[in-house]
């Protein structure tokens, strides 16, 4: 099979959105938030594999509750830039999640069709309750009407890379968020 991958792009020519400072601090700031408001419960986070596996790691490291992993993982958008629309599980939640308080963790809400699919189907589970965290939100690109609980930065319609986020599979351990360029050097 041909490689049809695109050239590689050294991260460090891409502009920085946010540093691992300003992601760690903000990251604190949720996990404290997160640990007051469920103060003497446990929770259940599922991470949304795999652009969420980083910011979750974090996240869980933050709380300082008692808190159980698991993750889902759903069709993904390859390696186009821009969502199919079709969402499709692709592998569920390993326990049970009944009577539990469940935050569903992702790296980014961009048209909200991931997460309307998610949420409904783990409300299916009928949790005792169920939030939302994301590390960013495109909430301008909304198509459905959801919205997250726990939000670390809001940002503009622009494509990134980095902690956890991905393009084309590469560059998800970049430790801060950073813009792709539109066209990519040596494109
Ligand atoms: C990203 C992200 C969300 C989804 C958000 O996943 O992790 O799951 O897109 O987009 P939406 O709000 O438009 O549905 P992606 O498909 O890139 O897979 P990945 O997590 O494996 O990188």
């Amino acid at each position: 099979m041909a490689n049809t991958l695109p050239p590689y792009v050294a991260p460090e020519i891409m502009d920085v959105l946010y540093t691992q400072d300003q992601i760690a601090e903000r990251v604190r700031a949720i996990g404290k938030q997160i640990s007051e408001e469920y103060k003497g419960q446990s929770i259940v986070l599922i991470g949304v594999l795999k652009g969420a596996a980083i910011f979750l790691a974090d996240l869980a490291r933050a709380i300082t509750l008692d808190n159980t992993f698991d993750f889902v993982a759903v069709s993904s958008y390859g390696r186009a830039r821009v969502s199919s629309g079709a969402v499709k599980l692709i592998k569920d939640i390993d326990n049970p999640i009944e009577g539990k308080h469940v935050i569903i963790v992702e790296d980014i809400l961009d048209t909200g069709l991931t997460l309307n699919y998610l949420r409904d189907l783990m409300l299916a589970h009928k949790p005792a309750s169920l939030k939302i965290a994301t590390c960013l939100d495109k909430a301008e690109r909304r198509l459905v009407p959801i919205h997250a609980d726990y939000v670390c930065f809001e940002i503009p319609d622009r494509f990134v890379i980095g902690y956890g986020m991905d393009y084309a599979e590469r560059y998800r351990g970049v430790q801060d968020i950073r813009i792709m360029p539109e066209d990519p050097p040596g494109h």
